[in-house]
């Protein structure tokens, strides 16, 4: 008479190699018996591991010196920086971009998300984080030294930022920054307007 044990070898061997074939959805730690390693399990390099076989130690090698992600070159030095050369002030006087009511209106919509917390939607720089913090009050879109500013030092303001402000290239993409340098030229626009700006028949309605 076989014992229990005689019984059960043959069920273990079978289940051995069931489990076997099922290995490779399971976590490494759980799989059972493993006669011919998967290659995952081989010898290599990780990303984040010590290495003595390069010089430097780490096992991830760093890109080729120059190496520029795809899609972000950006030699247009124009568009990216607001710039015509390396220069610190070779600004550009005039935008890039065509004006026209769509780009005016994204410009007006990007300013209302980024710029009106601290500079407020008129441009007089009574945000909401100035009257009730100790920001350092921005000065108003229409003192003479702002008005000065070409389109490009604009662009460069709102990427880089200026003395206490910070820049916001992260967050905003470059066309929305250009489209926002339109609509602060709109808001100096409607503080420095004179009686000149306004078309002869309708000057009888202004208060
Ligand atoms: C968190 C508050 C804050 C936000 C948001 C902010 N700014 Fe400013 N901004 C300032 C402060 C503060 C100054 C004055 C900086 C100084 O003189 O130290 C300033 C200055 C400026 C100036 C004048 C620079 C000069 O020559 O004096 C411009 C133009 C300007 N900001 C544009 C923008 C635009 C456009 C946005 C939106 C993209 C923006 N700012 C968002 C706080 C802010």
């Amino acid at each position: 008479m076989r014992t229990t044990m005689q019984r059960l070898i043959p069920a273990l061997l079978f289940s051995a190699v069931f489990l076997i074939g099922c290995s490779r959805g399971l976590p490494r730690e759980e799989r059972p018996l493993v006669i011919i390693p998967d290659m995952e399990v081989q010898k290599k390099f990780k990303a984040q591991g010590a290495t003595e076989f390069f010089e430097d130690g780490r096992m991830m090698r760093r890109p080729v010196v120059g190496t520029v992600a795809r899609g972000n070159l950006q030699e247009d030095t124009v568009m990216y920086q607001g710039k015509f050369g390396p220069g610190e002030t070779d600004f550009v006087p005039t935008s890039p971009f065509a004006i026209t009511p769509e780009f005016m209106k994204r410009g007006q919509e990007r300013y209302e998300i980024y710029c009106t917390p601290c500079h407020d939607a008129s441009g007089a720089g009574n945000g909401i984080v100035v009257t009730r913090g100790n920001l350092v009050r921005p000065p108003t879109y229409w003192e003479q030294r702002v008005l000065d500013h070409p389109d490009g030092m604009l662009f460069d303001i709102i990427t880089n930022g200026i003395r206490t402000m910070q820049g916001y290239k992260n967050q905003i993409a470059p066309e929305d920054r250009w489209a926002i340098v339109a609509y602060v030229r709109a808001l100096q626009r409607a503080q420095t307007a004179t009686i000149d700006d306004v078309p002869v028949n309708k000057r009888g309605e202004l208060d």
